[in-house]
């Protein structure tokens, strides 16, 4: 009886419209005077205690190396709420939230201060009933790691006691290489096993990102269309018009592939090409990203179907703006990247001979993400060559950011007498089919974690295989051992970024 009633389809549908609140928990936040940690974390979780989402059971502990007493970091938070949250400020919610911050001030080499955090934990545990469950958010860079571990679990805060969960939160760079990315994941499995290590890839919790799930298996009339037999190639682009600011210490050495290519655009990309999962559980979904990252390689000759650049000084905006190797704390001679692009091809029948390029990159003219599935030719125009000069490609664009939406692009009748045909498009526009906001990537991704739902965070595997489509084009542009080719800031990138779709009878779509 009880298994009947637990499949009855129509309470489940019910019961997945109801909001999905987190549980008594507390979240350590490592590396919390960072910037991450003020404008998306400390935002995210208020915004998710104003939604109604965290449990009146809720704590959050800082650690970080700061002379601050509770009160000090309750007013960061505080500022920082102010600054960045995306819902309005209640003085009620925040009055709440309030009663659950608590800060530890230490080094990650000090015995001493994971003491006080122990204490801390505690007490939380005692008075917020947190339950002795809790999250740890290592905001810190991953050769930190070891040490972090290593204290939380001498200090016998890694321990599931009495049915209470301990999770660990990651950001990227996972490694930078396959081989530091296992070593890291060695690091990790000392301590966590893979169900409670959650990897944050933050376009994964973008909701135009989760569309790409919804437009692909929840309708019709695309799967048909969506193979070898009608798409010509896919264009991948992450465009961002900042520069790299005041991240100099972060991004050089690292550049614009291994920023963003290896996770973002090669999450989206296997979002895009993967099979239909049966179900959107964590371990289906997380198969056919496999398979599809395992069947995806780049092409052997990398110095045709690789292109990278560096920004020099130029205008963007209607201001003059700083080149790459003027950036403060940016050596001059550096050969970092901040713009990549890269062809992908994908072995397996629905898209061998079509392929899918990623570029990403900084100081472009403006900033946009989109997926661009651009289909091939009729195979036979009943028009004369005049009639069908404007008409472009068909294409399908999915726009991740920031003017989230999908636009179809095909040709139509120029009204006249005569037959013109030009290029038009029909656009869908969140904003104006949906009342409601969408949440910031973190706010889902930190419920997420909190509630233990793994769906939306890359397991190693997945990492692991992104370097490996990867790791051939780093080895071979370290192996050139050369300036990247310079682009003007606010250009749309360099020439050889044109050129390699050129060979292959492309274009990059203007976005
Ligand atoms: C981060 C990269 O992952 O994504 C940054 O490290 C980049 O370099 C950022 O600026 C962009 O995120 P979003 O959500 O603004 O597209």
């Amino acid at each position: 009886m009880s298994e009947v009633l637990h499949s009855n389809p129509l309470r489940d549908a019910q019961d997945r419209r109801l909001p999905r609140i987190a549980g008594p928990c507390v979240l350590v936040i490592f590396g919390v005077t960072g910037d991450l940690s003020r404008k998306k974390l400390m935002p995210a979780v208020y915004d998710l205690a104003n939604r109604g989402l965290l449990p009146p059971g809720f704590g959050l502990v800082g650690f970080a190396r700061r002379d601050w007493a509770d009160q000090d970091f309750a007013q960061q938070v505080h500022d920082a709420v102010k600054e960045n949250a995306r819902t309005p400020f209640r003085e009620e919610v925040w009055r709440q939230l309030l009663q659950g911050i608590r800060f530890v001030p230490g080094d990650l080499g000090d015995d001493a201060a994971f003491q006080r955090l122990r204490q801390t934990i505690v007490e939380l545990d005692e008075v917020r009933g947190t339950g002795g469950n809790h999250a740890y958010y290592l905001s810190i860079p991953p050769g930190l790691f070891d040490d972090v571990l290593g204290q939380l679990r001498r200090h016998g805060l890694v321990d599931e006691i009495g049915g209470s969960w301990k999770r660990v939160i990651i950001e990227k760079p996972f490694g930078h290489n396959l081989a530091s990315a296992r070593e890291l994941n060695g690091i990790l499995s000392t301590t966590f096993p893979s169900r409670s290590v959650f990897r944050i890839d933050h376009y994964l919790g973008k909701e135009t990102v989760q569309n790409l799930l919804a437009l692909r298996f929840a309708n019709q009339m695309f799967e048909p269309i969506w193979n070898n037999h009608y798409v010509s190639n896919v264009q991948i682009t992450m465009a961002e018009d900042i520069g790299i600011g005041g991240r100099a210490g972060y991004y050089d050495g690292i550049g614009a592939a291994r920023d963003v290519i290896q996770n973002h655009l090669l999450q989206l990309m296997a979002l895009t090409a993967m099979e239909e999962p049966t179900s959107f559980d964590a371990g289906q979904l997380r198969l056919e990203k496999q398979k599809v990252l395992g069947a995806a390689r780049t092409p052997k000759d990398l110095s045709a179907h690789t292109a990278r650049g560096q920004y020099t000084a130029g205008w963007q905006g209607g201001r003059k703006v700083a080149g790459y190797l003027e950036e403060e704390g940016i050596a001059p001679t550096s050969i970092t990247e901040t713009y990549a692009a890269i062809r992908v091809d994908i072995d397996n029948r629905r898209w061998a001979g079509v392929p899918f390029y990623l570029r990403a990159a900084k100081r472009m003219p403006r900033r946009v993400t989109e997926v661009a599935l651009e289909f091939k030719r009729a195979p036979h125009l009943p028009f004369t060559d005049t009639d069908t000069e404007e008409l472009g490609k068909n294409a399908l664009v999915m726009r991740i950011q920031p003017d989230e939406g999908i636009t179809m692009r095909f040709g139509a009748k120029v009204p006249g007498t005569s037959m013109e045909i030009r290029e038009v498009s029909m656009d869908f526009a969140y904003g104006g089919s949906f009342t409601e906001s969408s949440p910031e990537a973190y706010e889902r991704l930190i419920l997420d974690v909190l509630l233990g739902d793994p769906p939306l965070f890359p397991q190693h595997e997945e990492v692991e295989l992104a370097w490996q489509i990867l790791d051939p084009v780093l080895d071979h542009w370290a192996s050139l051992d050369a300036q990247p080719e310079p682009y003007a800031a606010g250009s749309w990138g360099p020439q050889s970024g044109s050129d390699m779709l050129a060979r292959d009878g492309f274009v990059w779509r203007r976005p």
